[in-house]
């Protein structure tokens, strides 16, 4: 299996966030031919500047950090959520970016409404120096069985998990296409593939997602910008805590590995997938799950 992440090494940031572009082996090239040094993963997303939309918490906070540590540039956004002091953690993610000596831009803003979101990347552009990443991390769940769940419940999961990551999708599709270059990774879920009692709207929210980051990748490849989503299986973050402790029992029973993942799993393979290792990945779903859905 590939291991990626002892070629990662905290990095200090560079002076400058301007990065040279790819240079692509010749085609045809022989075996043989002088290989150059590998370059460690870290330095390919060195200097580059990421949102991280949901970033005050849980999965995006560790996304955020996991940037911040490899001389990544950070945006993070955030809602307020019922009975969760989300701007006391954005501050806190916030001061936690900065102590790794990048740049970070931290603001209330809606991703289920586009024009906010428009002023957002206009925002991180002009205060961050450019755009590199999207990381669409923002979701809620509001759960309930299929023929109980109010329209309202519907509406609010489908147009954060779903429409939000297509507003922010088309936001950065501008500057990502002028300059070719750009990596896109929306967080998904394996309820996508295998849904739990209860979760109708979060699981189509989901699994739309996913062929939103299909057809994304096939509109923008040809800019070359790179569009793939991470199911993770369940993750220790708030939004877990709201589950019975038996689903949470069972899912670490169900996983081959025996363990439900910490954020600082998924965060990895999101940051893997911004890395020029990356590169020819695209329109693609990686499962983070420690095997749940292997089961199914
Ligand atoms: N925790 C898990 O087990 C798990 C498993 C699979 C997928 N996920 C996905 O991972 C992502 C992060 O989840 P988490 O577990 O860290 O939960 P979380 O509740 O801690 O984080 C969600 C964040 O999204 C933000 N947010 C919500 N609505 C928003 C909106 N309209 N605009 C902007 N920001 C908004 C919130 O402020 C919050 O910080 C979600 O998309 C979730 O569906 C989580």
């Amino acid at each position: 299996m590939f291991n990626f992440e002892h070629r990662f090494e905290r990095l200090a940031p560079t002076s400058s966030w301007v990065v040279a572009p790819h240079e692509a082996a010749p085609i045809g090239a022989p075996a043989a031919q002088q290989r150059p040094q590998p370059q460690p993963l870290a330095e390919t997303v060195q200097g580059r500047v990421a949102i991280v939309t949901g970033g005050a918490t849980g999965l995006g906070r560790a996304a955020a950090l996991e940037f911040a540590q490899r001389g990544v540039a950070v945006a993070i956004n955030y809602v307020d959520l019922p009975e969760r002091d989300v701007a006391a953690q954005a501050l806190l993610t916030e001061t936690a970016i900065r102590a790794c000596g990048v740049p970070v831009y931290c603001a209330r803003c809606d991703v289920r409404d586009r024009d906010a979101v428009e002023l957002f990347v206009t925002a991180v552009r002009e205060r961050l120096g450019g755009l590199h990443f999207l990381v669409n991390n923002a979701g809620v769940a509001h759960d309930g069985a299929v023929w109980r769940l109010s329209s309202e419940a519907w509406q609010e999961v489908v147009d954060t998990n779903l429409t939000g990551a297509f507003h922010c999708i088309q936001a950065v599709s501008g500057p990502m296409r002028a300059q070719r270059f750009g990596k896109i990774v929306n967080i998904a879920s394996h309820q996508a593939f295998r849904p739990g009692f209860g979760i109708a709207n979060y699981a189509a929210s989901k699994a739309a997602l996913i062929g939103l980051t299909r057809s994304a990748a096939v509109d923008l490849g040809p800019s070359n910008v790179n569009v793939n989503a991470v199911a993770p299986g369940f993750v220790k973050t708030d939004l877990l805590a709201k589950l019975p402790r038996e689903v949470l029992e069972r899912a670490e029973h169900e996983a081959v590995l025996g363990r439900v993942a910490d954020p600082e799993d998924i965060a990895r393979v999101i940051v893997f997938l911004c890395t020029e290792a990356a590169r020819h990945i695209t329109g693609q779903v990686i499962v983070v799950d420690g095997g749940l859905t292997l089961g199914s």
